[in-house]
């Protein structure tokens, strides 16, 4: 959808930005280019809405290579959200948010009753509409952000650490509305964060950056997690990235053992038959009532007069992951997890030993898909993007300077509208449509 063939961006200065980037994006998907400070995030997803224009090589939306499309036309199909979300503070919130419908030519009212529709579907009340941008919290302020880049409803939205300057409570909150808008949207959305949590919370697919705007590898999360192409990526995703990975492991794909496990209504005897130190007592339809301990067990009678341990936390082998299997195993007083069907019944218990050696062997589904999206081959077209781009100077100066003169007021200049109007005069086709 959104593809790199070559892409090398350098500054006068000698910085090489990027190197030799070759990427494709999956259409619909969210892909998180992630790395250390300067590692040419920021100049990769401002080279695909021409913010920034290569030094060599060819950025393409949908196979047409975008140096064919007029930057402004180009932008109207592509949202952007910066950090702290540069919004007008001198325009209500629904006027920001109505910022590109009204520059389309839209008309107020259509384009404030589309302002509205967008403040609810990025979760904020109504009567947010009639305030001030400094009347709203950081994270209320990123959710208009949110909603202005989606103002024209773009196909694609370009996301510049976003969530990176609120506390980490609403930053988790942001993220999870993030998480149920794409589900609903199915945006082509390319996002930048330094943080390798969120990268793997958000991402489809991760490009992760080393210094110097070199890809280390593109893989998606779990990939990632299993298998880092060199140390500085594992480094990156870190050292427990075995307990990560847990997440995208399947707890029904976990072997389980039978018990112990007993009705209440078994005799004291037969608890001690068991020969464990811990049994788990269930009721009459398998589900866990508590663990009593072979220290603890009475004389006689049955189970049902034995003092129980409270469970801890069961998993389900419905819809939850290896990792919160391993977590139940972890706050089990038993050092045992427990796992339950759909019905809360009893299926049979796990250490955390056995979680996380399963997990590290259990298939993973997305490995078809991973090396699907392996970036493509670079090779050939070095030299025609390089030749090309030699052949066009006059064309890349204009957007070039453009790109530098917008650098210093990043909130005005990289909000979507302004930055039609500032390159209209640098583009004859844009300039004569506006
Ligand atoms: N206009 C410019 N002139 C010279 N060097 C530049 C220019 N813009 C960016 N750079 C350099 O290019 C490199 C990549 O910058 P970029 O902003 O893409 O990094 P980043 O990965 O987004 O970093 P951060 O996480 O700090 O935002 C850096 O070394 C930066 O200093
Ligand atoms: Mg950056």
């Amino acid at each position: 959808m959104i593809r790199f063939d070559a892409v090398r961006k350098s500054y006068p200065n000698g910085t090489t930005a990027v190197d030799n980037l070759s990427l494709e994006l999956a259409e619909g998907g969210i892909t998180v280019l992630v790395g250390p400070s300067g590692c040419g995030k920021t100049t990769t997803l401002r080279m695909i809405n021409r913010m920034v224009e290569p030094t060599s090589g060819t950025v393409s939306l949908r196979g047409r290579d975008i140096r064919e499309v007029n930057a402004p036309e180009l932008r109207r199909g592509i949202g952007y959200v910066i950090q702290h979300a540069g919004l007008f503070p001198h325009r209500t919130i629904l006027d920001n948010i109505a910022t590109v419908p009204l520059l389309l030519g839209w008309g107020k009212k259509k384009a404030r009753s589309r302002a509205a529709e967008l403040l609810e579907l990025v979760g904020l009340p109504a009567d947010m509409a009639k305030r001030y941008p400094n009347q709203l919290s950081g994270g209320q302020q990123q959710r208009v952000g949110v909603a202005r880049a989606l103002g024209a409803d773009p196909p694609v939205l370009l996301m510049d650490e976003p969530f990176s300057a609120v506390d980490p409570i609403v930053r988790a909150e942001l993220q999870a509305e993030f998480i149920r808008l794409q589900k609903e949207l199915h945006k082509t959305i390319v996002f930048v964060t330094h943080d390798i949590d969120e990268a793997i919370k958000l991402g489809d697919n991760i490009a992760v950056f080393r210094t110097g705007g070199k890809l280390a590898q593109f893989d998606t999360p779990e990939r990632l997690l299993a298998d880092p192409a060199d140390d500085f990526v594992a480094d990156f995703v870190g050292q427990d990235r075995g307990i990560r990975r847990l997440s995208f492991v399947d707890a029904a794909e976990l072997p389980l053992r039978d018990g112990p496990v007993l009705p209440a209504s078994s005799s004291v005897a037969e608890a001690r038959a068991a020969d464990a130190p811990w049994v788990l007592v269930v009721d009459e339809d398998r589900r866990p009532l508590g663990w009593v301990a072979a220290a603890g067990l009475p004389d006689t009678g049955t189970l049902a007069d034995a003092p129980l341990t409270p469970l801890g936390h069961t998993f389900s082998l419905v819809g939850d992951s290896a990792r919160a299997a391993l977590d139940s195993a972890l706050l089990s007083p038993a050092r045992l997890a427990i796992a339950v069907d759909a019905r809360g019944a009893v299926a049979g218990v796990a250490d955390a030993h056995e979680v996380s050696t399963t997990a590290a062997t259990a298939k993973r589904t997305a490995e078809t898909t991973a090396a699907e999206a392996t970036a493509a081959e670079p090779a050939e077209s070095e030299t025609t993007a390089a030749e090309s781009a030699e052949s066009e100077p006059a064309a890349a100066e204009p957007t070039e300077s453009e790109a530098t003169a917008a650098e210093p007021a990043e909130s005005e200049a990289t909000e979507p509208a302004p930055a039609v109007e500032k390159s209209a005069p640098a583009d004859s086709r844009g300039g004569g449509e506006r």
